[in-house]
């Protein structure tokens, strides 16, 4: 646990993935092409392509500034910076227009670092998180991310207000976005999520997959399928409605330090703003529902 608590280290798992190819370069030609992009930089503005819906658009930064919903935002406690920021930005929900609740949003990077997050939380403009692509422009260039390397967050960057109101954690704010792209909803990708398909329209589980597709699988993935990796599997080997009693799994989800606590635990507490008493009883009768369905679990060697 302690590993992914600690946003430093979080950090440095990203910049090893991102350290590659610049790096590689001898000293002397790196420089040479320092050069020569230095000299293309004024012409090759950044930009920012965004396929969803069936459509792609591009965008550089005064474009997307020039948006009607362009704004500037107040970011407490900056996930790249871990301090507060202040950034240009537009609403992501302003980009994802015709995106569906159940698709999920890929964000690549320019080295090819990829996050996927499901869409409702970056379609959300109510109670929840809200999220934005900040926008770093030519005259108010952002500091740099570490000491001795000049890159940025930038030039496009996601972040979020109230993260905490729908468990966004330091994973889901990709920055140095070159691409945002939507892809087939998580229960396409990972048909071991869904419900099982004898189950009637009407059924609480179908509806309960919905409300673990939006507010948990950013952390767990279930039945082995998912893209999240920071809580554990939420059915195999054992589904927590096998060997918790109902009214403690209740107020986990609700308030996970009422009923076990450390100073490292890292689950959000569910409000009833967040997550209605429906949306409790049907996420409980999905989980109860794949406890009979669950895949075999990779022997460890
Ligand atoms: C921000 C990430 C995050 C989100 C969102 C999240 N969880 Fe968790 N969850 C965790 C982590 C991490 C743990 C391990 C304990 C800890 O560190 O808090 C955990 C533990 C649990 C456990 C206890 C498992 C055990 O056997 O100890 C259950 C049950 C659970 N989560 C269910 C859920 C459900 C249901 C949702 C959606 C309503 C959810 N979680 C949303 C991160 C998350």
């Amino acid at each position: 646990m302690n590993r992914i608590m600690a946003p430093d280290l979080q950090m440095h798992r990203r910049r090893e993935v991102r350290a590659s190819a610049p790096r590689a370069l001898p000293r002397r030609l790196g420089g040479l092409l320092g050069a020569v992009l230095a000299l293309g930089a004024a012409a090759a503005e950044p930009e920012l392509s965004v396929t969803v819906g069936g459509r792609m658009a591009t965008y550089a930064p005064a474009a997307l500034l020039g948006l009607p919903d362009a704004t500037t935002i107040t970011v407490r406690n900056d996930v790249a910076y871990k301090r507060d920021m202040s950034y240009h930005a537009v609403p992501m929900a302003a980009l994802l227009k015709g995106v569906a609740a159940e698709e999920s949003i890929r964000f690549v990077a320019r080295d090819g670092f990829a996050a996927t997050l499901p869409a409702a939380p970056l379609l959300s403009q109510g109670e929840g998180a809200i999220a934005y692509i900040a926008v770093e422009t030519p005259d108010a260039p952002w500091p740099a991310l570490k000491a001795g390397d000049a890159a940025s967050a930038g030039p496009f960057y996601l972040v979020w207000l109230r993260p905490e109101r729908s468990g966004i954690v330091p994973e889901q704010w990709p920055y140095q976005i070159a691409r945002i792209e939507s892809v087939a909803p998580l229960g396409r990708r990972y048909p071991s999520l869904l419900p099982g398909a004898g189950l009637s329209v009407r059924d609480p589980a179908r509806r309960g997959f919905r409300v673990f597709e939006k507010n948990c699988s950013v952390c767990h993935t279930l039945n082995l399928g998912g893209d999240a990796a920071v809580g554990p599997d939420l059915n195999v080997p054992y589904n927590p409605t096998e060997y918790m009693r109902v009214d403690a799994l209740r107020r986990l989800i609700r308030d996970p330090q009422s009923l076990r606590r450390w100073p490292g635990a890292r689950m959000p507490g569910f409000s009833s703003a967040v997550l209605s008493d429906r949306d409790l009883n049907d996420l409980l009768a999905y989980l109860r529902n794949m406890a009979d369905r669950k895949v075999p679990v990779p022997v460890a060697k």
